[in-house]
């Protein structure tokens, strides 16, 4: 029998699931054990025609403090008049979180396979290492923010034409539980479809 048994816990986490703002993920993070059982769940996604058409970078550690400084000089470039308090917020952008992966879509373009099943298939990613996260014991946020879409950035990554980056999960504790934020009303979302009788 597959799947085994029904879980209703973990059915109950993920429909209750939240994002947390990354600047709300303190420490402790996920330890190098639990990382890599994160990750390697998250990777565990639909991929028509098994194409991994995804790759991950994990930011961690003083790494990120690098990353910040990387980000921080880009922005001045980027606007010149930038105050004190705006580079500093660069500079610790990445200190927000204990762990940040960016999620790389990386097509092959030519392929039978549609780039944009590609596409979903590393959005299946994104979405996987939230929830994985959480069943881990941690809270995450999906964010794009400016870098996501900056060239320069983007080079840092070795980001060819058929790539992008999908977002960057910011994993960390949560010191409370976030309250519900509105929804859709999924009746307006969702429809069974009836069998039309010809006229
Ligand atoms: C692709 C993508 C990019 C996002 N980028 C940002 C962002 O840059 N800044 C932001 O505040 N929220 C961003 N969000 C929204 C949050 O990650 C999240 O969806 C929101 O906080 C509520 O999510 P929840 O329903 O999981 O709690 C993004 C969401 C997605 C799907």
């Amino acid at each position: 029998m597959y799947p085994e048994r029904p879980l209703p816990d973990a059915l109950e986490r993920i429909s209750s699931r939240r994002s947390v703002k990354a600047i709300d993920l303190a420490e402790p993070g996920p330890n190098a054990t639990i990382l890599e059982t994160i990750l390697e769940t998250a990777l565990r996604v639909p991929d028509h025609g098994k194409l991994g058409p995804w790759r991950l970078v994990i930011f961690s550690g003083d790494d990120r403090a690098a990353f910040g400084d990387i980000l921080a000089a880009r922005w001045q470039v980027l606007h010149p008049e930038a105050n004190e308090a705006q580079i500093k917020f660069e500079k610790n952008r990445f200190l927000r979180a204990p762990v940040v992966v960016a999620v790389l879509s990386e097509r092959q373009p030519a392929h039978k396979i549609p780039e944009w099943e590609q596409i979903l298939s590393a959005g299946a990613v994104c979405q996987n290492l939230l929830v994985a996260a959480n069943l881990a014991g941690f809270a995450a946020q999906w964010l794009t923010e400016w870098y996501t879409y900056d060239a320069h950035i983007q080079s840092l990554f070795e980001i060819g034409d058929h790539e992008d980056i999908a977002g960057f999960i910011y994993i960390g504790s949560a010191a409370s539980k976030p309250d519900e934020r509105p929804r859709p009303e999924t009746p307006t979302r969702i429809r069974h479809w009836r069998a039309q009788k010809e006229a």
